[in-house]
């Protein structure tokens, strides 16, 4: 998708759309995205109600449902500053959306640069700083955030906190904000036991700071070890995803769901592909609805213009072989869907540089065979999902091709839809599908009426709460 750009608004233009992200509580951006979906799905697009036989969700969406939580990481001056680039990415990778601040002291460790190239956006450092999109950046930057993370929190930026100081953009943010923040103290084994920094810890836990570590371990400095070393940015991620999304509630809590989607691009010179008109519709809304119903979700997609979606992890793949080897690091889980239109077949002989014309004629494409990653997976001897569900995409016979699908793969589900150009299915927000499921050798068939994508995932979603409740 195209990048944003507000800055060629007019004044007048930027400054309402400020307020009403403000009012929101979104950054400008996010604000923009928000008017732009709505001009484009209006303001519903739902049709006539599904009907009784469809399994109906547990609740409905909402709009917030697409916005990633965000963090507002702050990197404080301590030699543990290059983990917290680490932890940008073990963010990012949770479907954490992450904006960074350093203070003086990180920068003589770790650029603000590279900070801002892990993050995807820029890195701020300075509490005067004209070029901000926003106004009283400080205060944007404390509020348009979900959570504050500190990591390293040095004991200097510790002694700050629990003093209210303000006098640079780290610690205003910190005074300004009303968002949960949790820190990762990092420092030497003796600057943890001292006194002072005893007093501000408990100074912090009071005002209602959360702690990570600090952890025991071997010190930068030589023969040094203690307490004192600053928490894995694995750790550091998690705690912050528990903050984030505290309770996993809903009908698939504590489940783990694999959802492959979207197409597979398969090589035939760097710049030429074969692929098909998925969009990745459908398992990405499958993939919302489950991490709504409170499951753990990883999506491996192939490449789809559409975005990640909340409390999922995005796993994103070019080719059929790289989803199956995505898929198979991603075992065991506990249900498994493949929704992805993976590509039959790929060019065998693709070429390290461009093919060019050439007055002998065409070249000659060789095409072989892809790993069926559903078939892969429905006949592993061990960890076999213990729900596997396939997609079945026909432009005829339907039912009959699907069912044959089903026994061919091994997989226990199959999802048939119609994918005929008329049908409007490949590209398109609306689906009609049948659901069929095999017990021993039958073959039982749920069809449903024409619904939006995601009320077809929110259905299978409800479906599959119902198995295996
Ligand atoms: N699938 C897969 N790996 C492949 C091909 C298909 O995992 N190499 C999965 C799809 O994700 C889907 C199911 O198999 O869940 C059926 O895909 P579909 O394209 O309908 O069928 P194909 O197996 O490709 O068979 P055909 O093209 O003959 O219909």
């Amino acid at each position: 998708m195209a990048s944003l750009t507000v800055r060629k608004l007019d004044e007048d233009l930027k400054a309402s759309l400020r307020l009403r992200a403000a009012r929101a509580g979104r950054s400008v951006e996010d604000e923009v995205r928000m008017i732009l979906r709505e001009a484009t799905e209006g303001p519903s697009a739902a049709p006539a109600s599904p009907a009784r036989s469809v399994p109906q969700p547990h609740r409905s969406r909402t709009s917030a449902a697409t916005t990633l939580p965000r963090v507002t990481l702050i990197i404080g001056g301590g030699i543990a500053a290059y983990k917290a680039l680490d932890l940008i990415r073990r963010l990012k990778d949770r479907g954490i959306h992450v904006r960074c601040v350093m203070t003086r002291a990180a920068q003589q460790f770790v650029t603000p640069l590279t900070a801002s190239a892990l993050a995807d956006e820029r890195c701020y450092t300075d509490l005067f700083d004209a070029q901000s999109e926003f106004d009283a950046g400080h205060i944007r930057l404390a509020r348009d955030t979900d959570l504050i993370v500190v990591a390293p929190a040095t004991a200097d930026l510790m002694a700050k906190m629990a003093q209210g100081h303000a006098d640079d953009l780290a610690t205003a943010i910190l005074l300004a904000t009303n968002r949960p923040v949790l820190i990762a103290p990092a420092m030497n084994p003796l600057m943890w036991a001292n006194a002072a920094t005893k007093r501000n810890v408990a100074q912090l836990a009071r005002d209602g700071i959360a702690f990570i570590g600090p952890n025991s371990g071997e010190m930068a400095e030589a023969n040094e070890a203690g307490v004192g070393r600053m928490s894995e940015p694995l750790e550091i991620a998690a705690a912050a995803e528990a903050i984030l999304r505290p309770r996993a509630t809903g009908p698939l809590a504590g489940k783990t769901i694999l959802i492959t989607a979207g197409p597979t691009h398969e090589p035939i010179d760097p710049v030429r592909y074969i692929a098909n008109r998925s969009s990745g519709k459908q398992g990405f809304a499958i993939a919302a609805s489950a991490a709504e119903a409170g499951a753990d979700v990883t999506l491996v997609s192939g490449p789809v213009d559409l975005d990640d979606p909340a409390g999922v992890r995005v796993i994103r793949v070019e080719s059929a072989r790289d989803m199956l080897a995505q898929v198979e690091t991603l075992l065991p889980v506990d249900i498994a869907i493949f929704a992805a239109a993976v590509a039959d077949w790929r060019v065998a002989n693709a070429g390290d540089q461009k093919i060019k014309k050439t007055s002998s004629g065409m070249p000659p494409l060789e095409l072989v065979e892809n790993p069926d990653i559903l078939a892969t997976v429905s006949k592993l001897k061990q960890n076999r999902p213990p729900l596997v569900i396939g997609f079945a995409a026909e432009t005829q016979n339907l039912i009959e091709n699907a069912t044959s699908k089903l026994k061919r793969k091994g997989c226990d589900w199959i999802v048939a839809n119609d994918v005929s150009p008329a049908s409007g299915v490949m590209g398109g927000d609306r689906n009609t599908v049948h659901v069929l499921t095999l017990d021993k050798s039958n073959v039982a068939i749920d069809s449903w009426p024409v619904m939006t994508k995601e009320e077809v995932a929110d259905a299978l979603v409800a479906k599959i709460a119902a198995t295996i409740a």
